[in-house]
């Protein structure tokens, strides 16, 4: 498959030939143009994913992927593992608690170690925030974040847009509310900027002590009232409490959260009537939303945004090798 995008589409630079990274560590350090063009070719791996006959390119054939991940996921690692085969790479998954991290090697060593088996791609998923950077300096292939620490989830934020431009036409204009753990949510983080860039009024919401309000010099709007904040929105991202990064007591109790911060049908009568639901799982249902609402057929986005995590993920991991396969360039 080609790199279908020209030179003369006027959304993108006339001088750029290329992606001009090595790496994708986060949407901080991005363009608008540059989230567009990663978007504009997922598009065509959307068709592909979609397609009955094959779900199959050949465009990585011979090169390996090494996926290490530190923390679980579901939805990030296999769709990582799947995009990669269906560009016909070579894919091996790393799990930390089977690696040799639990007998005392360091991160470095461990990425030392990655690089000399010349992976042409690493994916990683770690608790620290600043990890991922630390390993890109120390191997000679493309790194890409699949969530550090509170810090960046950038394909999470990828992905929410592709699905939010797919469902509405556009994601400049659109309003956002982010409800929940904000503090700890490297989605929040990722989709802020990412939002932002693309044109989004965004608002974030959760109670006060997840919500900070240094978010404000990023140009989004802070509530702690739920009502308030979804009040006319296009869309609803909610998130899930991120108890494993807590320490202390940030909220009274998760019923409590529930009574306050909770998407019902209730609230979600406050919104535009064609509101946007997104969620990017794991979901904690009948705490930060309730089952009828993540559910509906019409509103709810959220088995789609997994869908379009697979072709984002093969876009990223496409655009990353190309240098790698001498495919470098718009066409
Ligand atoms: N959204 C997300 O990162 O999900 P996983 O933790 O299952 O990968």
């Amino acid at each position: 498959m080609t790199n279908d995008i020209s030179t003369n589409d006027s959304r993108f630079p006339s001088g750029a030939s290329a992606f001009p990274h090595t790496h994708l560590l986060g949407i901080a350090g991005l363009q608008s143009w540059e989230i567009l063009y990663i978007l504009d070719q997922a598009e065509k791996w959307v068709k592909l994913n979609k397609s009955k006959a094959s779900k199959r390119d050949e465009s990585l054939a011979g090169l390996t992927i090494i996926n290490a991940f530190f923390e679980n996921s579901t939805r990030t690692l296999l769709s990582f593992e799947i995009a990669g085969k269906r560009l016909g790479a070579d894919v091996v998954n790393m799990h930390a608690a089977q690696s040799s991290i639990k007998k005392g090697e360091t991160l470095i060593d461990t990425a030392v170690t990655l690089n000399a088996m010349h992976a042409d791609a690493i994916v990683i998923r770690h608790g620290s925030s600043g990890a991922v950077q630390l390993i890109s300096d120390k191997v000679d292939c493309p790194v890409l974040n699949a969530g550090d620490g509170t810090n960046e989830h950038p394909t999470q934020a990828l992905l929410d847009a592709l699905t939010i431009m797919r469902r509405k036409g556009n994601v400049e204009g659109q309003i956002v509310t982010i409800c929940g753990d904000i503090l700890h949510s490297r989605v929040a983080r990722s989709n802020i900027y990412c939002l932002k860039l693309l044109g989004a009024e965004v608002r974030v919401v959760g109670p006060p002590s997840l919500v900070p309000k240094t978010l404000e010099a990023f140009g989004v709007k802070r509530y702690t009232n739920f009502e308030q904040a979804i009040e006319g929105c296009d869309v609803i991202m909610m998130l899930r409490l991120q108890n494993e990064r807590m320490q202390g007591d940030f909220i009274p109790s998760g019923r409590e959260y529930n009574f306050l911060y909770g998407l019902n049908e209730q609230r979600l009568s406050l919104a535009k009537d064609d509101v946007l639901i997104m969620h990017p799982g794991p979901m904690n249902r009948g705490v930060e939303i309730e089952s009828s609402v993540a559910d509906d057929a019409k509103l709810s986005a959220i088995t789609e945004q997994v869908e379009m995590g697979v072709a984002v993920r093969m876009a990223c991991l496409d655009i990353l090798t190309r240098k790698a396969r001498n495919t470098e360039g718009w066409t």
